[in-house]
């Protein structure tokens, strides 16, 4: 019995997770539930990665504390993923006490190893914000090609890297002042002490279409990298230092170490057999966009500290949508929830399996092909075996197996010699190659159940007919087994159909002869494209905003108060409009669906957190101030279209405006 350890990247706490994160989560949760099918010992771990300037900044944004933020990114992270089955043993956050206990001893190694440098470094800082600029929170015009709105460390549009420094025209990105340079001593990890090693362990260690673009980094000396980050920031102090904080991606791979040490206190394991010790096995599953965290930075700190290394590092590609990176505008950023409401995890899980590899090239979700492929192979091919043997042998039968027919046995002793060549497959994450086994094998199946066609024998021959179904039963549940790693909650439905224990690997070689099974429940329905696009659409329309618009304005408390520029502004169409009916929504405490006459705009249908300090009936008729190109938000009582303006501190201290006399429905406010 292998001893496995297996991680997955820890996602930012300042977003939702979407269809591209679970890539990552499938093809490890896969692999991790393959090896325990193999009767390993596996732990898998991952966490919420939780400091850093933009969770500061979005926190501020909201009007709430970091810590607020991150522990409702963690409720809701942790149910997407148990919502896809993905089976976390522990999954934790970089916030913790175990963390922060842990990068002061690897602080204090790398010290006392010699591989601590200082440098005055000369960085954007902004007056207003009283804060020094992340690359990413610095905006002007690219120096190289003059394309204005880019960040502060590339071109999007001509691909140029470059330091905010050499941005013409800089702004900071949260309040659009003009920054200035500033210096400040920070501190430095030397990567380049551990120059040898990395060339050497690179190759060994991470997957080969990677490594010889790794082996570039080697052509010069390696960069020192710079691990503080002044304050303010959210994330751990340094050591001996008032004004200083580890750069969150310091702290974040140490959540892999912390998070096992977590679940090791709640016994679960011991935290030297993995961290300390070569004789069990530790894995990272990473996307191919952190690579350089992981393959250089993260092993010369492990080995500064005295830990073991990983046994691999997997990287994998990106997700595309339709051939396109993945868009918020055209509904492909599809976050996990949305996904969760229209359609069933296992055709994700299936469709991601059907194209995993162990290389790293992008993977695309084309949509067509998605309900296609889940129709024909899921439900065509392997649950129609189940529907249609197990039905017939219940319905028209006894409900009892009988045993193979010669060409039965056949065919079952090929599935089983398939066996080792899917495991293999699994094991080397040729998930792709393992479904194409599998589904080989379920058209063999298919070609047999229409040649014995049993429909036609049921009177002419029952025990032939019995045979035949007991055939394909069989066969469907070999079939299930080998799909056991990729949809777990399909196959344990299996379980239930014949009546039989969790299966493992080795249920393979055993064939059922009369053996008696529970009525057939059904296992899996046809993916319908109609619920495909609407799932789209919705994408479309709620998350095109970062944030839930607030109903009225007055719901909205901001701490910082950024710079608005007039083309900001003139975005805006604030109309007058004319409420012509307000009903109170008995379901929501706080909400009125309002229709509102907006003149030339038409009528607008508008749902209006302002319950609290109106009966309905007494806003019929009043003239109040709208926006009126919010983009529209399907909410749970139907679509809202607008937003009314209201001011005040909420409950019944709420109150909507309103114009003087002589403003008409549709007027523009300006
Ligand atoms: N917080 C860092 C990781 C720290 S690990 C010590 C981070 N977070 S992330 O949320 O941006 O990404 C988490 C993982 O999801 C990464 O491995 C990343 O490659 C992967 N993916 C994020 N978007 C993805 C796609 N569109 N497609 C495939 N994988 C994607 O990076
Ligand atoms: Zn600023």
């Amino acid at each position: 019995m292998r001893k496995i350890l297996v991680t997955c990247a820890l996602p930012y706490a300042n977003g939702s997770v979407h269809i591209g994160h679970l890539v990552e989560h499938i093809q490890a949760d896969i692999w991790v539930r393959f090896l325990k099918l193999q009767g390993h010992d596996v732990h898998f771990l991952c966490a919420d990665d939780t400091h850093g300037t933009p969770i500061m900044i979005e926190s501020r944004k909201q009007g709430i504390t970091p810590e607020k933020l991150i522990g409702d990114a963690w409720i809701e992270h942790t149910e997407d993923f148990k919502g896809f089955q993905i089976q976390f043993s522990h999954y934790s956050s970089t916030n913790s006490p175990a963390n922060k206990e842990l990068c002061e001893f690897f602080f204090e190694k790398i010290k006392a190893g010699g591989h601590l440098g200082s440098k005055k470094i000369d960085q954007l800082y902004c007056e207003h914000d009283k804060m020094f600029l992340p690359d990413r929170f610095v905006k002007g015009e690219c120096p190289k090609c003059g394309a204005k709105d880019q960040y502060g460390d590339s071109c999007d549009v001509c691909a140029a890297t470059y330091t905010p420094a050499d941005l013409k025209s800089p702004a900071c990105a949260i309040c659009g002042n003009k920054p200035v340079l500033k210096q400040s001593e920070q501190l430095l990890f030397k990567v380049n002490n551990f120059k040898s090693f990395l060339e050497n362990w690179i190759p060994q260690h991470l997957s080969r279409d990677m490594v010889a673009k790794m082996m570039e980094w080697f052509k010069e000396d390696l960069r020192e990298w710079d691990i503080s980050r002044n304050a303010p920031y959210f994330g751990f102090q340094i050591p001996g230092y008032t004004d200083k904080y580890f750069y969150v991606w310091v702290d974040a791979p140490m959540g892999y170490v912390s998070t096992t040490k977590e679940y090791a206190q709640q016994g679960k394991l011991k935290f030297e057999d993995y961290w300390k010790s070569e004789d069990s096995e530790v894995y990272h599953f990473i996307g191919k966009d952190i690579t350089y965290f992981h393959a250089l930075f993260w092993p010369a700190l492990l080995k500064s500290a005295d830990f073991r290394l990983p046994t691999k590092i997997h990287v994998h590609g990106m997700l595309t949508v339709n051939g396109e990176k993945m868009s918020k505008s055209k509904g492909t950023s599809l976050k996990v929830k949305t996904y969760l409401k229209h359609l069933d995890p296992m055709y994700l899980r299936y469709y991601y399996a059907s194209k995993l590899s162990s290389g790293v090239d992008d993977i695309d979700l084309n949509l067509e092909d998605f309900s296609q492929r889940v129709n024909s192979d899921l439900i065509g091919k392997i649950t129609n075996l189940a529907s249609r043997g197990a039905q017939m042998l219940s319905k028209k039968m006894d409900g009892v197996m009988s045993d193979p027919d010669e060409k039965g046995f056949a065919l079952l002793s090929s599935l089983q010699a398939s066996a080792p060549k899917i495991a293999e497959a699994y094991e080397k994450l040729e998930f792709s190659k393992a479904i194409s086994e599998i589904r080989f094998l379920a058209d063999e199946a298919n070609r047999y159940f229409d040649e014995k066609a049993p429909w036609k024998t049921l009177e002419s021959d029952p025990a032939g007919t019995k045979q035949v179904l007991t055939t394909t039963l069989n066969v469907f549940r070999n079939l299930a087994i080998f799909l056991k790693p990729v949809l777990p909650a399909y196959t344990q439905k299996v379980e239930k159909l014949f009546n039989e224990k969790p299966y493992s690997w080795k249920d393979l070689k055993t064939t059922l002869k009369n053996h008696k099974i529970n009525d057939y429940e059904h296992l899996a329905t046809r993916l319908d494209p109609v619920k495909v696009q609407a799932m789209i659409e919705e994408s479309k329309v709620t998350e095109t905003k970062t944030t839930p618009a607030p109903l009225h304005a007055a719901a909205a408390p901001q701490e910082t108060s950024a710079h608005c520029s007039i083309d900001d502004f003139s975005k805006i169409d604030l109309r007058i409009g004319k409420i012509v009916s307000a009903e109170a929504i008995p379901e929501a405490d706080k909400l009125l669906k309002l229709q509102i006459d907006l003149g030339p705009l038409g009528t607008k249908q508008i749902f209006a957190g302002i319950k609290s300090a109106y009966e309905a009936t007494s806003l019929v008729g009043r003239l109040t101030v709208v926006v009126a190109n919010l983009a529209p938000r399907k909410m749970k009582f139907g679509m809202s279209e607008g937003m009314v303006l209201a001011a005040g501190a909420g409950g019944k201290e709420l109150f909507i405006l309103s114009p003087d006399s002589g403003a008409k429905p549709g007027d523009k406010v300006k």
